[in-house]
């Protein structure tokens, strides 16, 4: 499984990049607004940090606007993917682009549907929101499953970008259905390491370590 960050701050990516356990980043316009940054400037930023794909999104609603503000976006860097809302006009934007290998993720996905007229416009990614999905009633991992079994009936290439995560179990679910991505808040991308046992292990490991009065040479 591939994890992207769901940030546009530049310190929180750097530090998982760091880690060699990064594949991507998405932003999206709130996210944008909450760096305080410029979209260009942050985006090209973020870009130069991980070798995957960054997801920057449209904000045109019809799609020659669309197509005019992704081609800005797409010139920022090689690693760029065009995110575009699913609506008609943002799946006719996604058919268009991926058709000229750009790559494009369309977001905002509540339902299988939508996530099969994703795959027929040859999206790189679609992203159904687990979160928001959940906050409304509904049930966020029933969609993934959903999209997985129809895009494993017809092969669609499409992979699925779990987006919308709010906390471990989400990845850990999203993981069993075979979700291709998860987009995750950087807490949450750290709240996977932790186990109580874990450290409790690696307390009692130095604890017994240190009656052996020995060292181990670093150099
Ligand atoms: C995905 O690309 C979106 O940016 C994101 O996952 C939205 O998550 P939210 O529901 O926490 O805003």
């Amino acid at each position: 499984m591939k994890f992207f960050a769901d940030t546009a701050e530049i310190s929180e990516i750097e530090e998982l990049a760091e880690t060699g356990l990064l594949d991507g980043v998405t932003t999206n316009p709130s996210l944008i607004a909450k760096s305080g940054r410029d979209f260009i400037e942050v985006t090209k930023e973020i870009c130069g940090l991980v070798d995957g794909p960054v997801s920057a999104e449209v904000v045109a609603l019809d799609h020659d606007t669309m197509m005019k503000e992704a081609e800005t976006l797409r010139k920022i860097a090689d690693n760029v993917c065009i995110k575009v809302p699913l609506t008609m006009d943002g799946l006719k934007t996604c058919k268009k682009l991926t058709g000229d290998g750009t790559m494009v993720n369309v977001t905002l996905c509540f339902s299988a549907n939508q996530a099969l007229l994703a795959a027929k416009a040859g999206a790189t990614f679609v992203s159904p929101f687990i979160g928001r999905h959940d906050d409304n009633g509904f049930d966020g991992m029933e969609l993934i499953r959903d999209i997985r079994l129809i895009y494993d009936n017809y092969l669609y290439d499409t992979e699925i970008l779990a987006a919308s995560i709010r906390h471990a179990t989400h990845v850990l679910e999203s993981a069993r259905i075979g979700a291709d991505v998860a987009t995750m808040p950087p807490k949450v991308i750290k709240s996977l390491v932790s186990h109580v046992l874990t450290d409790k292990g690696i307390e009692g490991f130095l604890a017994d370590w240190g009656k052996t009065g020995q060292t181990i040479p670093t150099s």
